[in-house]
């Protein structure tokens, strides 16, 4: 069947969300960043890609009309490289819209046996790294009145034992959120977030190929929808909150999870 006049316009519309808006999104070299970058390009936004790895950051950007991708290898705790990140939009197209804090590093480890370095570590790379490219970022979003959007996890709201540094750094990052968003809204600036429950990518590597399929299956039946997510269902959720769809939302923590927290 042939989508409707309405439907038509309804498709148009949702693929023109971003034409003309620049984003960053961070962790864009993989998993639900890449998926997030991959959709707001399609979707018309130009968007600058913040990671580690620049050969995944290339990865990311192939197929994509180069004139409309930037790549920038760095750490976004790091204050020199998240300022290149907001310099490079600035020069490249003069503003800044959405920011998507979406890099972040897992680490299975309880309180006992984490190390003061790996806990400052995991928050730096969780926690420090959102604070850090969003205060480098403020003066462009309250310029274009833009959107932010950080990604947390369900672990942040529901915390398990056996993951306490990640745990405490992704619920840092769910009510530094809510003060940013009471902050900035006199600027017009959006602040929320998201809380994805088990999605597969590929930060459950770490734990080796074998393991991280047996961790996968045994996850899915922890989700009361009997799966784990996929990136590009969080991406959609991302995509709304950065959108102007969301317009009157802000400081939200919204969980992607298939209902994983209600458990
Ligand atoms: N997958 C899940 O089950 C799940 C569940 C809840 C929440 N999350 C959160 O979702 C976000 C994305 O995770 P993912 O599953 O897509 O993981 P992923 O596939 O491992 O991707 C994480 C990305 O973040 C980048 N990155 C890590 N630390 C960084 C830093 N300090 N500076 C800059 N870039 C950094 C990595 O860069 P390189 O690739 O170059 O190393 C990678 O591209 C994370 O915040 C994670 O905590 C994931």
């Amino acid at each position: 069947m042939f989508p409707s006049t309405s439907d038509n316009r309804q498709t148009k519309k949702l693929a023109e969300r971003f034409e003309g808006k620049v984003a960053l999104v961070s962790g864009a070299g993989s998993g639900i960043g890449r998926a997030v970058a991959r959709r707001i390009l399609a979707e018309g936004a130009s968007v600058i890609l913040l990671g580690r790895t620049l050969e995944k950051l290339e990865e990311t950007r192939l197929c994509a009309p180069r004139e409309r991708v930037q790549c920038v290898a760095g750490r976004h705790e790091n204050p020199a490289d998240s300022d290149r990140a907001i310099q490079v939009a600035l020069r490249t197209w003069g503003r800044l819209d959405v920011l998507v804090n979406n890099a972040g590093e897992f680490l299975q480890a309880s309180t006992a046996d984490t190390s003061v370095e790996s806990w400052s570590h995991i928050l730096g790379s969780n926690l420090t790294g959102p604070f850090v490219l969003t205060r480098n970022a403020l003066p462009l979003l309250r310029a274009s009145r833009g959107s932010i959007v950080n990604v947390s996890s369900t672990l942040g709201i529901q915390p398990i034992a056996g993951v306490s540094a990640y745990a405490a750094a992704k619920a840092g990052l769910i009510q530094w959120t809510r003060a940013l968003a009471l902050e900035e809204a006199p600027h017009g600036v959006r602040a929320n977030v998201v809380c994805p429950g088990v999605v597969d990518t590929p930060i459950h590597s770490q734990r080796g190929a074998n393991a991280a399929a047996q961790f996968l299956k045994a996850a899915a039946r922890l989700h009361p929808l009997g799966r784990v997510g996929n990136p590009e269902e969080v991406a959609a959720m991302i995509l709304f909150l950065a959108s102007e769809e969301s317009g009157w939302t802000t400081g939200a923590s919204i969980p992607v999870d298939g209902g994983i927290v209600l458990t």
